[in-house]
């Protein structure tokens, strides 16, 4: 049987915006294997808690897990800041906690984007209620220049600028988070 793909569009329309191609889907993926060597090595033998963050998240939660051979776990949790749209709302909601026992085990949180960083923010402070033993963090995506917290993730995948971006898990509106490359707004 032969394995297909979707192709790649240059440029993509969704609702009323369109966006243009800014990270290949074959260049994320051989950062994130870099990325996942890095963390299978720093994680070797303690039996992380991988906690990814629903629901941008899953896609490079997964791919990360797929290359580590350590011992590890995985589960989610959910929260939500954006209301829809371009903009974040600053304010971040709980939808649904931490079910393990996070005590004395390292947790490595993963997200898609930090951008205000105020998602992250929150997160490890409410994680680090329950003592883990260990709390990092590691994200696809990190925005610096439009960081409004005192805050640094541990694992980045790539650094870029504050524009809006869609797909490997990031939404508009709900859509896109199926692309399997990163595509930026067009100005
Ligand atoms: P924060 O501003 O760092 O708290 O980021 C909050 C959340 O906003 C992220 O976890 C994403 O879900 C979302 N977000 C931030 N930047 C983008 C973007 O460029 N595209 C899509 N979602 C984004
Ligand atoms: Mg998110």
């Amino acid at each position: 049987m032969s394995h297909t793909t979707v192709a790649s569009p240059q440029e993509v329309t969704i609702k009323d915006k369109t966006f243009t191609i800014r990270i290949p889907s074959a260049e994320i993926q051989s950062r994130v294997k870099e990325l996942a060597a890095i963390i299978n090595r720093d994680y070797e033998g303690k039996n992380p808690i991988i906690l990814g963050v629903l629901n941008g998240s899953v896609f490079f939660a997964v791919d990360l897990m797929r290359h580590f051979n350590m011992s590890c776990e995985l589960s989610f949790i959910r929260v939500a800041s954006y209301h829809g749209g371009l903009q974040t709302s600053g304010q971040v909601t709980d939808i649904m906690g931490v079910k393990e026992n996070l005590e004395g085990r390292h947790v490595l949180l993963v997200e898609d984007i930090v951008d205000t960083g105020i998602t992250a923010t929150h997160l490890i402070s409410e994680i680090g209620k329950h003592n883990p033993a260990s709390l990092k963090m590691a994200t696809a995506l990190f925005k610096p220049a439009a960081l409004r917290a005192d805050f640094k993730p541990d694992y980045v995948g790539f650094e870029v600028a504050p524009d809006f971006l869609i797909g490997y898990g990031l939404d508009y509106d709900g859509l896109a988070r199926n692309l399997n490359d990163i595509y930026v707004l067009k100005p």
